[in-house]
């Protein structure tokens, strides 16, 4: 019988247990001053005041103290291309402009396996450097990029979800797949890798404009075919793609609708952006159950719009918090935030800084359909975690000196903060990630 490894952790800890800002489920929320979290195994055994949690643990259990500190479930960020981890930050006039001047050559170089890996590797680190422990990964059409982003990522033990590109037409034809590679290799990466240690595959076809009616038939196969698997997308990002999906789908009601007779629309299918919807496709998304990821920095950056996080949630639409690196502008889920916030701001919604946690923790575990085993410090859940620095810059020291309130402070580093503010980054309970 193998024996049991506890392990103890001391700092003040905030999780949710629901949305904090949700009127019938008041409160949603634990925080414990001088508190602590006993693992076994790299799993929550118990969360609490440290003194009751020490006073549960066996004698001599090492300790990670991070005192003064806050401690919160590892960032989940609902939707990030790894293949476009050099391309941040390249200026495009629009969506489409951008695919084409940066995007797709950027993607070209993953058909080489050893680039692929050296980028994974590198966005992995990235990702562990800003406190994001688990995302929802677009891949490239090659599967080799696929293969290279699931290796890299269980070798850190990371929690990941990933899917080779479907796109067979408006694209580079050395982009282009057809309907039935597009099957044949999803099928071999869901054999390789899916349920492999923390690891699911999605299914990916890149928007309604990259892919033929045939390959869209493909897409709702292998969702047929595979009830549970997330499906991962794009939908209503930009204007000229929403004319353009219109005029490629003349039978479609709208955008949506074009996933929707395709019975792609269902609990674990994200769509990212969600900006150009009305109310008839709000109410379908959530009754449907999919997912809108919501990605405010790429959404400025390429000045597509500003998604209504208000109507969404007065819809009951499921919402997650999104990079979207390489055209969103930050890894950081802080800035993120930030960047949601201001984005809530211009369409008249206020986001509380304890719901803007919510969403980046527990809100994007549910997103992802993975609230049993991530998200929060529930009993059994696995011990992803982050350590939040308090007094990482002079500004933000100074800042938090007069800030009273859990609230006050947790704004203070959603606006103020970014990957300094990560002092440790744990996955399983081991510190992947330590500042210098
Ligand atoms: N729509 C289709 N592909 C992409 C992409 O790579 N980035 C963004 N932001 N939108 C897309
Ligand atoms: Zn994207």
């Amino acid at each position: 019988m193998t024996q049991s490894t506890f392990q103890l952790v001391r700092g003040d800890i905030l999780h949710f247990l629901d949305d904090p800002d949700d009127a019938e489920t008041a409160g949603g929320y634990q925080y414990f001053a001088d508190g602590g979290l006993l693992l076994e195994n790299g799993r929550v055994l118990r969360c609490g005041p440290w003194r009751e949690v020490v006073a549960a643990a066996p004698a001599a259990t090492p300790c990670s103290d991070h005192t003064g500190h806050l401690i919160l479930p590892g960032l989940v960020d609902t939707h990030i291309h790894y293949p476009q981890t050099d391309i941040i930050a390249s200026p495009g006039r629009n969506l489409l402009d951008w695919l084409e001047r940066y995007a797709f050559p950027a993607e070209r170089q993953f058909a080489d396996a050893a680039w692929a890996s050296e980028v994974a590797g590198f966005f992995c680190d990235e990702l562990l450097r800003n406190g994001t422990t688990t995302a929802l990964v677009f891949g490239t059409v090659h599967p080799q990029s696929v293969d290279a982003f699931f290796e890299v990522a269980q070798r850190r033990g990371l929690r990941m979800v990933a899917g080779k590109v479907m796109m067979d037409r408006h694209c580079p034809d050395f982009l282009a797949d057809t309907p039935q590679s597009s099957y044949d290799d999803s099928k071999r990466l869901i054999d390789a890798w899916h349920g492999v240690d923390r690891l699911e595959y999605a299914i990916t076809p890149r928007f309604a404009i990259t892919s033929s009616d045939a390959q869209m038939a493909v897409a709702a196969a292998l969702a047929g075919e595979h009830p549970d698997m997330m499906i991962h997308s794009h939908l209503a990002e930009n204007m000229a793609e929403v004319a353009w999906v219109k005029e490629l789908f003349p039978g479609s009601r709208s955008y949506l609708d074009v996933y929707d007779r395709y019975g792609l629309l269902r609990p674990r299918a994200v769509y990212a952006h969600c900006i150009h919807l009305d109310a008839s496709d709000r109410q379908r998304m959530a009754e449907s159950g999919a997912t809108a990821a919501f990605c405010p920095t790429s959404n400025l950056f390429l000045g597509s719009g500003l998604f209504d996080l208000g109507e969404a949630l007065a819809a009951g639409m499921q919402v997650g918090i999104a990079t979207d690196v390489g055209g969103g502008s930050s890894f950081s889920m802080l800035r993120t935030l930030a960047a949601a916030y201001q984005v809530a701001q211009l369409k008249g919604t206020l986001l509380p800084s304890l719901r803007a946690f919510y969403l980046a923790t527990l809100g994007g575990a549910r997103a992802l359909g993975m609230d049993h085993a991530i998200g929060n410090f529930q009993p059994g859940q696995e011990a992803d975690f982050i350590v939040l620095d308090p007094d990482c810059t002079p500004l933000l020291a100074r800042r938090m000196a007069c800030a009273e309130t859990l609230e006050e402070r947790l704004f203070l580093w959603l606006t103020l903060g970014d990957d300094r503010a990560v002092k440790a980054t744990y996955i399983m309970g081991e510190a992947r990630w330590r500042r210098p």
